[in-house]
């Protein structure tokens, strides 16, 4: 094992910074830019989402809307419909007021201090950072959920309590290099997505091994702890799938809450099938309930119990503002849950 050397001193970001350049990641399409929207879309993009998952959705988006002008210009549903699939739909919905919030106030521009940026929709602490480092070369902090990783395991700082939030914010401090910002603020996401893992990290080709608290105390499993598992609370949704031959009728969901501004099927009404249907112009042929379809999220398990409902429109007066029918063979590029577009995928089929 190579000696030890004081962790808080320049050694710490010169080792990363060495790593980066060779073991760390080069080619990321977000790389490859300085531009300081196409850094934000992909902070954004990259909060509780993998690299590889974020790729296609990345250059699909920036196909669509190559500037932030472009971005603000849009419609929400036009912009939820390219995020559809990646989840956590909010972020998609502050994304849109973030850019409509530059071009209104701050001439379209975003701001090199990361303190003007944390200020705007959807964007924290964290994410500003890696915004000011990467666009504009700022000396700033990141710590996301890799970066905290590292050095809870090199530092020895459990995790929890909001004094150690705060210890850990200073380290983070404490470490950035006078030079090389982005090498070193890459390479800690890079060490912490490839080698620091969290589980079986793979210490022997780390470059922090040597100073590392967490591998000298053979403590990795335990820093950070392994986030408790509380039991997934469990809901239940009965939702009506309206179809009439090709197409099924779509509610636009309420713009805030689960899947907040998406089209989904609508959640059955406290009234009968028909009553329903007559409501949408439509005469009720048949229904049909479908196997229950379960999907999870971060903090719950959903049951969506469906009940297909055979229809013929019959009038198109009575469509309410909100609705749609969407023919199947649009159901791939269109802002739906990911649940409901698999339902409907595999009825197209
Ligand atoms: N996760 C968050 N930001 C990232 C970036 N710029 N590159 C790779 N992974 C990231």
């Amino acid at each position: 094992m190579a000696d030890a050397w004081p962790a808080t001193g320049p050694g710490f970001s010169m080792r990363v910074i060495a790593w980066q350049r060779v073991h760390g990641r080069h080619d990321l399409p977000w790389q490859q830019t300085g531009d300081p929207y196409r850094i934000w879309l992909s902070e954004i993009m990259l909060q509780q989402t993998q690299v590889q998952t974020v790729i296609p959705y990345y250059t699909r988006f920036l196909e669509r809307f190559p500037t932030l002008a472009a971005l603000a210009g849009a419609s929400l549903e036009n912009v939820l419909e390219l995020w559809s699939g990646l989840g956590y739909y909010a972020r998609a919905r502050n994304l849109h007021r973030c850019a409509q919030t530059l071009v209104a106030e701050r001439a379209g521009q975003f701001s090199a201090d990361p303190g003007e940026t944390a200020a705007l929709p959807g964007i924290g602490r964290s994410t500003a950072a890696a915004i000011s480092v990467f666009a504009f070369g700022r000396r700033a902090a990141v710590l996301d959920g890799n970066v905290k990783r590292v050095l809870r395991r090199c530092f020895g700082v459990a995790s929890g309590t909001a004094q150690n939030e705060r210890a850990l914010w200073a380290l983070a401090e404490t470490l950035l290099p006078e030079n090389d910002i982005e090498a070193y603020t890459q390479g800690m996401m890079d060490l912490g997505a490839t080698v620091c893992r969290r589980y079986q990290p793979a210490c022997d080709v780390c470059p922090l091994q040597a100073a590392c608290v967490a591998c000298q105390q053979g403590r990795q499993a335990e820093l950070p702890m392994p986030a408790t598992r509380k039991a997934l609370s469990e809901r239940t949704s009965s939702v009506l799938l309206l179809s009439d031959g090709d197409r099924v009728f779509l509610e636009r969901r309420p713009p805030s809450g689960l899947w907040g501004g998406l089209l989904s099927l609508p959640e059955a009404p406290g009234e009968s099938a028909a009553s329903f249907a007559r409501r949408q112009g439509c005469r009720l042929l048949g229904t049909q309930v479908l196997p229950p379809m379960r999907h999870a999220f971060t903090h719950f398990r959903l049951t969506l119990q469906i009940l297909r409902c055979d229809v013929e429109v019959t009038s198109l007066q009575a469509r309410e503002h909100g609705c749609e029918w969407l023919p199947l063979n649009d159901v791939a590029g269109a802002a739906l849950p990911t649940p409901i577009k698999k339902l409907l995928l595999s009825l197209g089929r």
